[in-house]
């Protein structure tokens, strides 16, 4: 039976991060798109780990009831993989066309990833064509290992949806960069999303994905420090930590923890970054954009930008959505904006989409 109400190409978008499940919904709009629905809806800290669903039955509730509360009826849905359970390398192949690529890739791929082959499925994308003459050409692997996208589909359809594509986190945000905002061709912009666990860095040269990196590191180290050096509940210290106070709880040192950790954060951002640039003699990256949740802190928001002395902005995905509806305001729009940087990514997929 076809439902009259939407269309059959309609999406959700749903980010299930370790931290909170993110579900958007965008339509075509005359300039680019229009903002239909939004939710967010919080995950208990040991439902999803280092990218892996460990409590599936929390993480199918917590989706379901999101659904329900956003009265969401398309069923369709697009979602990420992210941090170590995927695999993207820039690798040189001979010469050759993408389907003589899709025949053989299995064999050309197998020395790349640290998995059995048969333990993952494989996708690429061919960078460019040989101009150096030397029979080469740039290709970008994709593995996933083949369990993970199970224990995804498993839970989008267990929540009463359809898994129509399952995406990269890192392709999803160049997506909503690439809407958003446009860049000169040899421009090098890093997106770094630093959420509850992983920290995803994204360098795009041209708007185009040319380095990604995860690294296991993110808001809850923040949180977790607070709790240890107060000896308070980790509810509690994520409470100061969105600057909030909980009573009988001296949250003096807050500040100073939070920046102590930030500078560890920043580190190992710059850390990567150096690692790209290391390979790359004469690049540089004119602009770090933020997105994630953790990058609402905004002591993090300037030691960024000091220990990598790249200039820092913050990254709007609905900078070209329309939001006006009487469903959300843009208060609201504005607060959750950098949680779903991922969200808008997946959103502009349609189903049928390579
Ligand atoms: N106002 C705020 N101030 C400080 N930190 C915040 C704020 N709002 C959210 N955070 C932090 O952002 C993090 C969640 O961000 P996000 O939603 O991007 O993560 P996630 O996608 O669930 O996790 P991951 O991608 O790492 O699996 C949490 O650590 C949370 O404490
Ligand atoms: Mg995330």
């Amino acid at each position: 039976m076809e439902l009259p109400f939407f269309k059959k190409t309609d999406v959700i978008g749903l980010d299930i991060g370790s931290n909170s499940v993110k579900v958007i919904q965008l339509a075509p709009a005359k300039k680019s798109w229009r903002l239909v629905n939004i939710g967010i809806g919080h995950l208990p800290s040991e439902a999803i780990v280092d990218g892996y669903i460990i409590d599936s039955m929390t993480v199918i509730s917590v989706v379901k009831e999101l659904i329900a509360s956003q009265g969401i009826k398309v069923k369709n849905c697009v979602s990420a993989l992210t941090g170590h359970s995927v695999i993207i390398k820039k690798v040189n192949l001979p010469v050759m066309s993408e389907a003589e690529l899709a025949e053989s890739i299995q064999w050309e791929a197998e020395q790349y990833i640290p998995f059995p082959i048969t333990d993952v499925n494989i996708d690429f994308q061919i960078l460019g064509t040989d101009t150096e003459g030397r029979g080469q050409m740039e290709v970008m692997l994709v593995a996933v290992k083949k369990d993970v996208i199970n224990d995804y589909t498993n839970v989008i359809k267990e929540s009463g949806l359809v898994p129509v594509i399952i995406d990269v986190d890192s392709f999803a945000l160049e997506n909503m960069f690439e809407m958003n905002y446009s860049v000169a061709p040899n421009e090098n912009i890093a997106i770094v999303n630093i959420g509850a666990t992983i920290t995803s860095i994204n360098i795009l040269r041209g708007g185009i994905t040319i380095f990604t990196r995860a690294i296991p590191v993110g808001g809850n180290q923040l949180t977790e420090e607070i709790q240890k050096v107060l000896g308070i509940s980790f509810k509690d210290a994520e409470t100061l930590k969105f600057g909030g106070s909980v009573s009988g709880i001296d949250a003096e040192g807050v500040p100073q923890v939070v920046e102590r950790v930030s500078g560890n954060v920043a580190l190992e951002v710059k850390r990567s970054i150096d690692f790209f640039l290391g390979g790359a003699p004469g690049m540089f990256i004119s602009k770090i954009y933020l997105s994630g949740g953790c990058t609402k802190t905004k002591a993090l928001q300037a030691i960024i930008q000091e220990r990598t002395t790249i200039p820092v902005e913050m990254v709007n995905p609905f900078t070209n959505i329309e939001c006006s509806s009487k469903k959300f305001t843009m208060d609201y729009i504005k607060d959750v904006a950098p949680c779903f940087g991922v969200g808008v990514g997946l959103a502009m997929r349609r189903a049928g989409d390579k």
